[in-house]
């Protein structure tokens, strides 16, 4: 048996063992268990403590980290090593966020010089267009910018938005992702094409949503303005040839690298709206916060590392306990589009059934992720987090102390979120259901059919993630945080997180299909799909 094998088996042995015990008895039998459990990093709190595991099981998940090489795994990351086997490249999303003079390289290259000169260049962009020193054709000022991106170059971008716009913007920045046009329809709703600027970002400048949607809107400023509208065309783009050869000019082109995963971009230029609508100065905080955290996950030892036991915690669950879902509730407004951030860069990331040298993946991989802001997930889809037949883990993000609005309902959001990580964790016993029913005078008939539905089994784990408060460097240190927790679990289950193959079959036979509604020959497929493509054909 291999270090890595025995590791296995050991976590698969102490998740046995957890089977049978309670966390909140883990509390008793381990007086120092929330002091070891807890912990602080790039200005987050962390309480693994409401975890099933013991801190014995700890120390069997960090010999787990230690045989399966993540430090040596983490070293390469930094150094710039071929991390992304399958397309040959390296993923150094952190040389994005590294303070002006580091020197990253990527396979070899150094990569520091040329990342300082773009955020240079957003930040003379940013400032400009702020102060009205760039305007539009007309010579009116932007007052409204539309982001058009998918996937990595959406999610990162439109969260960071919700969570830091201010509450009434100079700048409005709206979003567009889907190839649906009721999404562009409702984004350029209201807008003046003379003070509106497009902006389209796309790692590969092939996307079909982002393309379909940017030839749309720039359609709609040349229908106002003529073609001296292109001024208003903004690009992003890992591959500035394809933008400038759809008509932006040049020096509104805005580059990235293939060594930049679309997932881990907003760190890149493809955060150049929200650099612009927010200020490059808050931008500049974002990467800070961001940068902090990598500082954190690169030298601190495995035992105290935020990332690293973030994982270990979510593979304790997963791998050892079969628990296939996972919940995240940020309990905070702001944050809601977190869960939608979070299903990309972990589930595109750790999405694979096979390993990063192709073979079939030993252990299952990642958890499915969903999630909505609290309190509003408590009243959809917290009966079956109380309740329901399956375990799933809860990642709860509460943020201290709330900047705008009133402070009562803050107060009342925080004990929300810590109600329910209580609630999840203690449960209610029947003993004490069926008590609580003959004080009230119910039937014994009455009880036994109520008191197992009022019953909450409990020892539902959370992990208990505080921020004093959402501000751009403890939102960028959150975004890093998971980043680096993906990036550990793929290392444990020995696959390769920064690719995604899995996009490319649906991708390719839509293409087919498209032909064939528009009037193109028949292809081959089964019954079912030839039936839809004759119903759904205009
Ligand atoms: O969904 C697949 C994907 O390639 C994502 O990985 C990526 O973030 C998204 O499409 C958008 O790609 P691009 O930035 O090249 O338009």
């Amino acid at each position: 048996m291999t270090p890595v094998d025995a590791a296995w088996a050991a976590l698969s042995k102490a998740a046995e063992a957890a089977r049978d015990r309670r966390i909140v008895g883990l509390f008793d039998a381990e007086p120092d268990r929330l002091a070891h459990l807890t912990l602080a990093a790039a200005g987050l709190e962390i309480d693994l403590s409401k975890q099933p595991w013991s801190l014995a099981d700890l120390e069997v998940m960090l010999d787990l980290a230690h045989a399966s090489g993540v430090d040596t795994a983490r070293a390469g990351l930094f150094a710039g090593g071929i991390v992304n086997a399958s397309e040959g490249r390296p993923a150094l999303h952190m040389a994005l966020r590294a303070a002006d003079g580091a020197d990253y390289r990527a396979a070899g290259q150094p990569v520091s010089r040329e990342v300082e000169a773009t955020r240079d260049a957003m930040r003379a962009f940013a400032d400009q267009v702020r102060s009205g020193v760039r305007r539009g054709c007309t010579g009116k000022p932007f007052r409204a910018i539309v982001h058009i991106g998918i996937g990595g170059s959406d999610l990162g971008p439109r969260f960071v938005w919700e969570a830091l716009k201010p509450l009434d913007p100079p700048i409005d920045l709206r979003f567009t992702a889907n190839v649906d046009p009721a999404e562009l329809a409702q984004a350029l709703t209201g807008l003046d094409p003379a003070e509106t600027m497009i902006v389209t970002v796309s790692k590969t400048f092939t996307t079909l949503e982002t393309l379909t949607n940017a030839e749309v809107a720039r359609a709609w400023l040349r229908a106002s303005l003529g073609p001296a509208s292109d001024s208003h065309l903004v690009a992003v783009s890992a591959a500035p040839d394809k933008a400038q050869a759809f008509g932006v000019p040049a020096d509104q082109v805005f580059g990235f690298w293939d060594w930049v995963g679309g997932r881990y971009s907003i760190w890149s230029s493809v955060g150049l709206s929200c650099a612009v609508a927010l200020g490059y100065d808050v931008f500049e905080r974002m990467l800070a916060g961001a940068r902090a955290m990598d500082a954190h996950f690169k030298s601190a030892p495995l035992a105290l590392n935020a990332p690293v036991l973030l994982a270990l915690a979510h593979i304790f669950n997963r791998n050892g306990l079969g628990r296939p879902i996972r919940a995240v509730v940020p309990y905070a407004q702001r944050l809601r589009l977190f869960a939608a951030f979070l299903q990309q860069l972990e589930m595109e990331s750790n999405g694979k059934r096979v390993t990063a040298d192709g073979r079939p993946a030993p252990h299952a991989t990642a958890a499915s992720v969903f999630g909505d802001a609290g309190t509003n997930g408590q009243h959809a889809f917290f009966q079956l987090l109380h309740q329901g037949t399956d375990v799933i883990p809860v990642d709860i993000v509460a943020v201290h102390r709330g900047t705008e609005g009133d402070v009562d309902g803050q107060t009342k959001l925080l004990a929300n979120a810590i109600a329910q990580a209580e609630a999840l964790m203690v449960g209610r016993s029947e003993a004490d259901v069926r008590a609580e029913l003959t004080a009230a005078g119910r039937s014994p008939e009455e009880i036994d059919m109520l008191a197992p539905q009022r019953t909450f089994p409990g020892d539902r784990p959370t992990s208990f993630i505080r921020l004093e408060r959402l501000d751009p460097e403890r939102l960028g240190a959150l975004i890093a945080l998971y980043e680096h927790k993906t990036f550990v679990e793929g290392v444990l289950w020995g696959i390769n997180s920064f690719d995604q193959w899995g996009v490319e079959l649906g991708k390719s036979l839509a293409t087919r299909v498209l032909g064939e509604l528009n009037g193109g020959p028949a292809g081959a497929h089964d019954p079912s799909t030839q039936a839809l493509i004759a119903r759904l054909k205009s």
